[in-house]
């Protein structure tokens, strides 16, 4: 109540990539004061045997995990579990160090509960991260987004493959597991790895990294169930444990906002509660079709607990999010969670497990 009527309010007049670095740099300080971790955690912390599940071999308190982009220098991985969340993706990270696309380059629909995003994977590079993650220890899965560097070079697809190596072999010691990202809508060159030629090179590559934990696809939720079809037969062939669905959307077309919405904003992808629909649609999908084969990761325009559920439901195991703590403020993760258990409960069942892809087991459609 406090966030919502005071604090989001005063926030919202301020530039969103200002107010972004700023909560940046004060959870980076927070996470390096105990007492001020204690106090998080006795505000937000809540735990229940029915939120802990073991995904891929990697456990998780709970299911809801701050989503790629957030965090992009890793600078909250002390912090974050004294908000309630269960695991972080870092990143996303590339080899090189690179400034992102020219600013503004972040915008806010308040109406549609959504963000505009042009951040262009803004970031320190691979090597400064991996000496940040080296000093540190975690007390919850740490999740490491990898995409190609946003510059001309990386146009040409044999570039762009030894981009993601080199960050997989510099960043894969710190990670419990690895994001390949293959679908940042505002990087120099689009999406080449969305096509199942290039997805199979790229892979191949990365099959020679030695690597005992799961690696995730981080796919578009905007792609054609021909194309993500051909993206899991592509998958079937690698070393893929499943499929982070999705990131953000591009096509405002389908989005039923008024023209005057966008005029306002500038271009990019777009997150939050338009995203909903193309995420949990792109989750059933994948789910139906592959039956607990890929473990699924549910993001996109997570706001309550309701609408995780509809995503664990769907076929996802664990949750992703950004926009709607940026909306929701930082007791969203606790409600969330706290949410999860009495739907699980209501429902039946003892543990979360139980639920994932229940809407669409074949033995129930
Ligand atoms: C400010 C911002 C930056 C993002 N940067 C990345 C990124 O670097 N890598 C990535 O995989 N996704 C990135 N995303 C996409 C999110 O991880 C997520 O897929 C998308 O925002 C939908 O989730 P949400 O509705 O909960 O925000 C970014 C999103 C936002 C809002």
């Amino acid at each position: 109540m406090i966030y919502k009527n005071i604090l989001r309010p005063i926030l919202f007049l301020i530039d969103p990539e200002k107010i972004h670095d700023i909560a940046t740099y004060a959870g980076k300080i927070a996470g390096k004061i105990g007492p001020i971790k204690y106090l998080l955690s006795v505000f937000y912390n809540y735990k229940h045997s029915a939120l802990v599940q073991t995904v891929d071999g990697i456990k998780y308190q709970n299911p809801i995990g701050l989503a790629a982009g957030f965090d992009k220098d890793a600078h909250l991985t002390q912090v974050l579990p004294s908000m309630n969340f269960g695991f972080e993706e870092i990143g996303s990270v590339t080899a090189l160090p690179c400034s992102g696309n020219p600013k503004p380059r972040l915008w806010r629909l308040p109406k549609q509960k959504s963000l505009v995003v042009y951040y262009g994977l803004k970031n320190g590079g691979a090597h400064e991260i991996a000496s940040k993650l080296q000093k540190l220890k975690f007390s919850f899965p740490l999740g490491i987004s990898i995409a190609k560097t946003n510059c001309k070079e990386t146009a040409d697809v044999d570039v762009a493959i030894k981009d993601y190596y080199e960050s997989f072999i510099i960043l894969k010691k710190y990670a419990d597991y690895i994001a390949i990202n293959i679908s940042c809508p505002n990087a120099y060159g689009g999406e080449p790895f969305t096509s199942k030629e290039r997805l199979d090179k790229l892979l191949t590559k990365l099959d020679t990294v030695d690597y005992q934990k799961p690696r995730y696809i981080k796919v578009s939720p905007e792609l054609s169930l021909e194309q993500i079809d051909e993206l899991i037969e592509v998958a079937d062939k690698h070393k893929i444990s499943g499929f982070i669905i999705g990131n953000l959307v591009k096509n405002r077309e389908e989005l039923n906002v008024p023209e005057k919405e966008f005029a306002k904003v500038g271009k990019g992808g777009i997150s939050g509660k338009l995203t909903v629909k193309a995420s949990n649609e792109m989750i059933s999908h994948v789910y139906k079709k592959t039956q607990g084969k890929y473990t699924i990761i549910g993001c996109g325009g997570v706001f309550t607990a309701e609408d995780a559920y509809e995503k664990i439901k769907a076929g996802a195991s664990l949750i992703q999010l950004i926009t709607g703590m940026i909306y929701e403020g930082p007791s969203m993760m606790k409600r969330t969670n706290k949410g999860l258990v009495k739907l699980l409960r209501r429902d039946g069942y003892k543990n979360i497990s139980e639920a994932v892809g229940v809407g669409n087991r074949e033995k129930n459609l």
